[in-house]
């Protein structure tokens, strides 16, 4: 699949824009503050209703605007058109003229992975960035996982409510532990047979990037080791005490090593860095390998910043992309473009909101 067109309307400092893409590499050069980045966002949005910054959707309204608008033609086996609105009264999002009515059926329609600095945070950070990326990644290729995930976060959110309460109900708090725990269950299933599918990609590409003799492994840890509902009776107690649901997905976590040792506490910064573009990697992989295509890939400015050595274990997965006319797009800086990319590039100049062939 790739992104054949893009529409944006007030969106972060783009007035303007409408722009065809052909698969292949885009590289996005221009001086610092001009949009690159922001164009990566706008791609990274349609793909998952997020930014890739971690910000709400207020901030990427153009200034003193009222909404805004990102659109898309994806072309794949077939061609789909993503309309999606946002402003602070009103959201529309629209697949082929249609409201979207359910998230499932509109995940999977433009699939991408962003390689950028805040994947620092998946080594360093709380372990909920690392949920997130797993039940991203998820909610991107089983259908069913999204909707359990929004369940189980409403069923915890009205159970920890109860828990909160002076005297709560029993009869109620039993009916929230059976829908939790029947949701949770699915999650802890689906990620436990997920990560070992990830981790051989990761490793892969951790030696590939690193060139270091270190390990690297990847552990899925789950709150609950056995059945959830016999470990929420175990804490029922302590549940009590500290008002909140104790146990369960959503104080999961997925363990960085090196060499058995935990990467956040133990690993350079170097290390980290690679690891956390390993991760990247092997999301990319586990995607193409899924749907037999790459997913489009979004690289912001992380080449310019990495040694020689690194980039290079980046580059089997852009020949792949080439191989499989897959599309790139790639932001950097006059002076940090890696050259070594060299050939079958398309040049594109970022200058104050405006894109131009720079050929
Ligand atoms: N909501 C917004 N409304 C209008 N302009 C915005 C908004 N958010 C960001 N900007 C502007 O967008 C520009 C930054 O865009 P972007 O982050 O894409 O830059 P960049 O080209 O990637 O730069 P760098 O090379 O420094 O990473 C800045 O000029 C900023 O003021
Ligand atoms: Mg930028």
């Amino acid at each position: 699949m790739h992104l054949a067109k893009l529409r944006l309307r007030d969106f972060r400092n783009y007035r303007r824009l409408d722009m065809m893409f052909d698969p292949g590499f885009h590289l996005l050069l221009g001086n610092n503050a001009q949009g690159k980045t922001n164009i990566l966002e706008s791609i990274y949005l349609l793909a998952t209703l997020r930014s890739f910054r971690g910000v709400g959707a207020a901030q990427m309204i153009r200034h003193e605007q009222a909404g805004f608008f990102v659109g898309a033609e994806i072309v794949g086996v077939q061609s789909d058109v993503i309309k999606y609105y946002w402003s602070l009264r009103d959201r529309r999002l629209t697949l082929n003229q249609d409201p979207v009515k359910r998230l499932s059926d509109f995940f999977g329609t433009l699939r991408s992975v962003v390689f950028c600095t805040e994947d620092l945070q998946l080594v360093k950070g709380a372990p909920r960035i690392r949920r997130r990326f797993m039940d991203l990644l998820l909610s991107q290729t089983q259908p069913a996982y999204l909707g359990n995930l929004q369940q189980y976060a409403k069923v915890l959110r009205s159970r920890n409510a109860i828990l909160k309460q002076h005297r709560p109900d029993q009869d109620v708090l039993d009916s929230f532990t059976r829908e939790l725990v029947h949701y949770g269950q699915a999650l802890i299933e689906a990620r436990k047979q997920f990560v070992p599918r990830l981790s051989p990609l990761a490793r892969l590409s951790y030696r590939r990037i690193s060139d270091d003799a270190e390990e690297f492994m990847m552990v899925y840890h789950p709150t609950v080791q056995g059945d959830f509902r016999e470990e929420l009776d175990r804490v029922k107690v302590r549940e009590r005490q500290y008002r909140s649901t104790l146990v369960g997905p959503h104080r999961d976590d997925l363990k960085l090593l090196l060499n058995n040792q935990s990467a956040a506490q133990f690993g350079s910064e170097g290390q980290k860095r690679s690891l956390a573009i390993s991760l990247k990697v092997a999301q990319a992989e586990y995607l193409t390998g899924l749907f037999g295509h790459p997913p489009v890939l979004l690289i912001d400015d992380v080449m310019g910043e990495l040694d020689l050595a690194r980039r290079g274990g980046l580059m089997p997965l852009l020949e792949r992309s080439h191989h499989a006319s897959g599309q790139v797009f790639m932001t950097c800086t006059e002076e940090n473009w890696p050259k070594e990319l060299g050939r079958r590039l398309i040049r594109w100049k970022v200058d104050q909101g405006s894109i131009q062939h720079a050929d």
